[in-house]
C-alpha cells in the first residue's frame, strides 16, 4: 500500500519545524541543507514505501557505523570520494588549473607527522623478511619539465597484508610513512617494500552494505602521496601497481588511467648494487607534475580529520 503525504501541509509544516525555520538562532545555511537533506530522505520513504522495520534498521546501521569507526571507510566505496575528486577537477578545468599528475582520493588512512627526510627514505622497519623490497622513485617537476627541488613528497603504504600502520597497532611508529625532501635534481627515492592490496573489514558496517549490493570491498595494491611546494597546487594521488586483481576493479574508485604503474622486477646485481642492495628488487617510478598557483588557499591539503594532524611531530 503506497500512500502519498509528502504534498500535505502537516508534512511541508514538520519539515519546516524541523529545520529550525521558525527559529532565529543556528546556522542559515545548515537549516537550509538540513531541510533539503530530511525532505530528500522523507520523499524516499514514501516513494519506496520503506517500512518501520526497514526504517530502524537503517537508524542503527548508522550507530554501529560510527561505533566501529567506519564512516570514512563507507563515504568512498559509495563514490563520494571520487564524487568531491570529479567535482575539485572541473573546477579546476573553469580555474585555467588543470594539468598535471592527476588528483585521486586520499582514503581514511593518513598519519600526519611522518619522519622528514632529504632525497632518500627507508620507509619499512625491516621486520619483514619475506617482504620484495621496492624502490620508489621520481621527479617531481613543473609542468614544462624544470626540476622542483625541495618538494615534500609525503608517502604512505600498507604492509603485506594490506594493514597501515598506526591502524594497525603490531607495526611500529611511522611504518611504511616517510616525507621526503626531493633533492637538486627534483628527485626522490624510497626504500620499502610492495605493498599488498587493502580489504574492508570483513565483519564491518561498510562491508555488510556492499555484500547487499553484490560489490567487494577489495582496493589494489596501492601507494598514497600527497605532493606540496610552495607556489604549486598542492596534490593529492595515489598509483596503483599494474596487474594487480583489482586495478580496474577499486571499491574505493581511485584508480586513473595515468596513475596506473608498472611494478618491474630487477634482477641485475649492478642496479641493486646501486641502491645499496645485495638481492633482486622491484623498482616502481612514479613522475609528478604539479601545476604553479599564487592562490595560498591551494597551495596545503584541504582540511579532514586526520590521526595525529595539529600535534607536535
Ligand atoms: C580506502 C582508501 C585506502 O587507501 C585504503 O587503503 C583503504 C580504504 C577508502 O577509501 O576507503
Ligand atoms: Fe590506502
Amino acid at each position: 500500500m503506497t500512500v502519498k503525504t509528502m504534498q500535505t501541509a502537516d508534512v511541508k509544516d514538520l519539515l519546516e519545524k524541523v529545520a529550525g525555520f521558525n527559529q532565529d538562532g543556528g546556522d542559515e545555511r545548515v537549516k537550509k541543507i538540513v531541510h533539503r537533506f530530511m525532505h530528500d530522505v522523507f520523499q524516499l520513504i514514501e516513494d519506496f514505501d520503506v517500512t518501520p522495520e526497514e526504517f530502524w534498521q537503517a537508524v542503527y546501521y548508522v550507530g554501529d557505523l560510527g561505533k566501529n569507526g567506519e564512516a570514512a571507510l563507507l563515504a568512498p566505496g559509495l563514490g563520494m570520494d571520487k564524487y568531491l575528486d570529479i567535482r575539485m577537477d572541473a573546477e579546476d578545468e573553469q580555474a585555467g588549473l588543470a594539468g598535471g599528475t592527476p588528483r585521486t582520493i586520499e582514503g581514511p588512512l593518513y598519519v600526519a607527522g611522518a619522519p622528514m627526510s632529504e632525497g632518500f627514505a627507508r620507509m619499512d622497519d625491516g621486520s619483514d623478511e619475506n617482504a620484495e623490497t621496492m624502490i620508489l622513485t621520481g621527479q617531481v617537476t613543473e609542468e614544462n619539465g624544470n626540476p622542483l627541488v625541495n618538494a615534500v613528497v609525503d608517502v604512505w603504504h600498507a604492509n603485506t597484508m594490506g594493514n597501515y600502520s598506526y591502524f594497525d597497532q603490531s607495526q611500529s611508529e611511522y611504518n611504511l610513512r616517510r616525507r621526503i625532501r626531493t633533492d637538486e635534481n627534483g628527485r626522490y627515492t624510497a626504500q620499502s617494500i610492495i605493498p599488498a592490496g587493502y580489504g574492508c573489514p570483513p565483519e564491518g558496517s561498510t562491508q555488510a552494505l556492499l555484500n547487499l549490493l553484490g560489490r567487494h570491498g577489495n582496493r589494489p595494491a596501492h601507494i598514497h602521496f600527497f605532493i606540496s611546494k610552495s607556489g604549486f597546487k598542492h596534490l593529492t594521488t595515489q598509483i596503483n601497481l599494474a596487474g594487480d586483481e583489482y586495478t580496474y576493479d577499486d571499491f574505493a574508485f581511485a584508480t586513473r588511467e595515468e596513475l596506473v604503474v608498472e611494478a618491474n622486477r630487477i634482477d641485475d646485481p649492478a642496479q641493486a648494487e646501486g641502491y645499496g642492495l645485495n638481492k633482486p628488487f622491484t623498482k616502481v617510478e612514479f613522475n609528478i607534475q604539479l601545476v604553479s598557483t599564487d592562490k595560498p588557499e591551494l597551495q596545503s591539503r584541504h582540511e579532514r580529520k586526520r590521526a595525529l594532524e595539529g600535534e607536535a611531530a
